[in-house]
């Protein structure tokens, strides 16, 4: 933007939205383009129509370093005289943005920008900019904030506040480089339910978020007041203590016409809404609506098969995704986070991934990380992370985002400035975890989250029984194998780093290991343990050595068993957390012991991925047992019903129940192993993947004696196929059928 002034109220106007208006005459105008931004969320209008199709703009950027304009070409609405209206709300940068409910973190005042490029047809070019030529003035938003909800005034008469002024603050303006957050899915109400409190409650059937929109005609200045909520609790009340402080309310004042709701400013995570207050007429619930906003991405994967309790899970994982990839990936959607946690992030891209295109998604969230990067190299547990003077952990597992994430994309999509743009950010973690720990190429000490939420310390502990040493040690291991992996594809010289590697994993392996087996004592599963009394006698510990490929090839076979005793210890259990539990099931599948993973996956006790299906999970949980058998809840204080990070699994699913896996390197699905392990409880399964070479699709089913199966290899792919009865081949591109005995699998 050449011209272009911040500009803001001359007054402080507090949680209420500020619009921003220009009014201009334009005649035989052949081209209009308009950048435009603003600081917390805009919604910009010309002739009071909406420009372009996004939601929540500018996006969440590390806002400091910078904020993202939208360009859109608003040709077929120029008009003879015209005014452009840039309303923004506190959004992220002015409202609250994090769980110490701080507001201002970035910016004093809402602020606007924008330029208007307008080409006539007699080839003349002419700008309009913001500037203090504009006027300021309130809107029917009279309090917006994205934890606590939004109050739609259409009483309120609109006031003038006078000519705007120059932002003391200026931004650096980016082209957008993210996805476009847009409204997705449009749900209706399934039923209104009257709670046995006599709460009116309407139930969307889906957890999600997004927000509510509602049509409606009262009396003037009645008023719509909507709570929302993602569960009932188990007496079927309406629930929303797991909120914290985001307080979620919508306030809609009506006009006295015909109105139509929603918010433009904010979001919200919910299955369920009360009607705190609602006028006198009766409820029309063909009225209500909820509307699902993420980044638009396109989605590339599916999976079904013949369990419908398998099904829902599937479902509750791209539902996670959508509700969490929002401009940037959170957390979760609801409570007074909303964060851009960098654990769950790297747990769970794999799978989102390959559930959808997440390319732009992930460039700009990446650059996020990059601008965001301590100049000791290390990696927050929050990204972008802002707080008054407090900062997130740096954590094992959490800062290794940076690593897996690039890696990751690489990988599923073939792209080397993955790796190009990120290479540095890699190295630098690598640094730093070589500098952190108080013993060279090991990582002893720090303040990490550990094997978050694991059920090995006691149900109630957050950290789990896994030693934060050795799971600090395995990262820095993993991270410098990708590392190196990732310098060598790109043709640098790594022997250094190489060296490195090689010098963590002889240390781990003497520091951690005993004769190729963790230490540590399993006799106090499930007791709660202090941080010093946490060992390598885990499941997690021993997923985590043989997925990162810390043990040796004739180690593997007495590991593998050590890992089915220790589930077999627990109950037939995972005891696994946010670090274990994406690799535990790979773990098993591929060291021969596939039964014992598909008896994890199938379990529907607590600890499992089907327990919270049965309690009736429209979405993946925060805790495996957010709620508890007796049917109350997890402490208000962390109890997401809408945290992807378990949806890892999804992974598995495609990886081993249809065996598709992208070879060593395959990048882009170039070169695949593709080995299906059908059973019998299935029936069946199937999935397909849009792949940047095309679509790729495996599937098997039980027929009788037999087991058909069936693969489409994208062209030029080149695919080794296992079968369940040891058969191998390898094709390339096209249709490929086979037929196995039953009794092989
Ligand atoms: C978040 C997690 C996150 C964690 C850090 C929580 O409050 O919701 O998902 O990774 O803190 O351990």
């Amino acid at each position: 933007m050449k011209f272009a002034k911040w500009i803001c109220a001359p007054l402080d106007t507090g949680s209420a939205a500020v619009v921003f208006k220009k009014s201009f005459a334009a005649e035989n105008v052949s081209r209009a383009i308009i950048k435009v931004s603003g600081l917390g969320t805009y919604e910009a209008r010309i002739n009071g129509q909406k420009i372009g199709r996004q939601v929540l703009t500018p996006g969440w950027t590390s806002y400091e370093h910078r904020v993202q304009y939208q360009t859109v070409d608003i040709t077929e609405q120029i008009k003879e005289n015209n005014t452009i209206a840039i309303g923004v709300g506190p959004g992220w940068a002015v409202g609250a943005a994090n769980y110490h409910h701080e507001t201002k973190l970035y910016a004093e005042r809402v602020c606007a920008v924008a330029e208007l490029e307008l080409t006539y047809s007699d080839g003349r070019v002419e700008y309009i900019y913001t500037d203090e030529s504009w006027d300021a003035c309130s809107s029917e938003v009279t309090f917006s904030d994205i934890y606590d909800g939004e109050t739609i005034d259409k009483t309120a008469e609109e006031i003038s506040y006078g000519k705007a002024v120059l932002s003391p603050k200026s931004f650096n303006l980016v082209e957008q480089v993210g996805a476009d957050i847009v409204e997705n899915d449009v749900i209706s109400p399934v039923t209104l339910i009257i709670t046995p409190k006599g709460e009116r409650v309407i139930d969307f059937g889906q957890n999600m978020t997004g927000y509510v929109s509602l049509s409606i005609k009262g009396k003037r200045g009645e008023r719509v007041v909507i709570s929302h909520a993602e569960v009932l609790d188990k007496d079927g009340n309406f629930y929303n203590g797991n909120y914290r402080s985001a307080k979620n309310i919508l306030t809609f004042v009506l006009s006295g016409d015909e109105d139509s709701f929603k918010p433009t400013y904010s979001f919200q995570g919910f299955r369920y809404i009360r009607l705190d207050e609602y006028p006198d007429i009766p409820i029309d619930l063909g009225a209500f609506r909820a509307i699902a906003v993420h980044s638009d991405m396109r989605r590339t994967g599916h999976f079904v098969c013949g369990d419908a309790k398998i099904n829902q899970l599937y479902h509750n994982i791209i539902w996670g995704q959508k509700s969490n990839y929002l401009d940037i990936p959170t957390d979760c959607p609801q409570r007074d986070e909303r964060l851009g946690w960098t654990g769950d992030t790297q747990v769970f891209c794999r799978v989102a991934g390959i559930n959808y295109d997440t390319r732009r998604f992930f460039e700009k969230w990446l650059g996020e990380l990059r601008l965001e990067q301590e100049e000791s190299g290390a990696v927050r547990g929050v990204c972008p992370e802002r707080f008054n003077s407090y900062h997130t952990r740096i954590s094992a597992g959490w800062g290794d985002v940076a690593t897996i994430a690039p890696f990751t994309l690489y990988e599923l999509y073939g792209e080397k400035h993955f790796l190009e743009d990120n290479f540095e950010l890699m190295r630098r973690w690598v640094e730093y975890q070589h500098s952190a720990g108080s013993e060279e190429f090991l990582w002893l000490g720090g303040t990490h989250y550990g094997d978050w939420l694991a059920h090995d310390s006691g149900e109630d502990s957050y950290e789990g029984a896994t030693s934060a040493d050795l799971i600090a040690s395995a990262f820095f291991y993993h991270s410098a194998d990708l590392l190196v992996r990732a310098g060598k594809i790109l043709g640098k010289d790594m022997s250094e780093y190489e060296t490195l590697r090689d010098n963590v994993r002889r240390r781990f392996r003497e520091f951690f290991m005993k004769d190729g087996m963790p230490v540590g004592d399993p006799s106090d599963l499930g007791k709660p343990l202090a941080p010093e009394a946490r060992h390598g006698m885990t499941q997690t510990a021993i997923t985590l050595i043989l997925h990162f490929g810390l043990c040796e090839e004739s180690e593997k076979e007495a590991l593998t068993e050590r890992l089915v005793e220790l589930i077999e210890l627990f109950g037939g259990r995972m005891s696994t957390g946010f670090l274990g539990t994406p690799y535990i099931l790979h773990a098993l599948s591929d060291n021969g012991r596939n039964d014992v993973a598909y008896k994890l996956f199938f379990n529907e006790d607590n600890p499992s991925w089907l327990y919270s299906v049965n309690k009736g999970a429209t979405t993946m949980w925060e805790h495996w047992n957010s709620i508890k058998d007796d049917g109350s809840f997890w402490s208000d204080a962390m109890n997401s019903f809408n945290h992807y990070a378990y949806g890892c699994v999804g992974d598995w699913m495609y990886g081993k129940i249809c065996g598709v896996q992208i070879a060593e390197g395959g990048e882009g699905y170039s070169k695949l192993n593709i080995a299906p392990h059908p059973c019998a409880r299935l029936g069946f399964a199937r999935c397909s993947i849009d792949t940047v070479r095309g679509r790729l699709e495996s599937a098997w089913y039980c027929s009788g004696e037999n087991v058909k199966l069936e693969f489409v290899i994208p062209e030029g792919t080149e695919a080794c196929i296992t079968l369940p009865d040891g058969r191998c081949e390898t094709v390339t591109g096209g249709s490929h059928c086979y037929t196995v005995a039953a009794s092989d699998i």
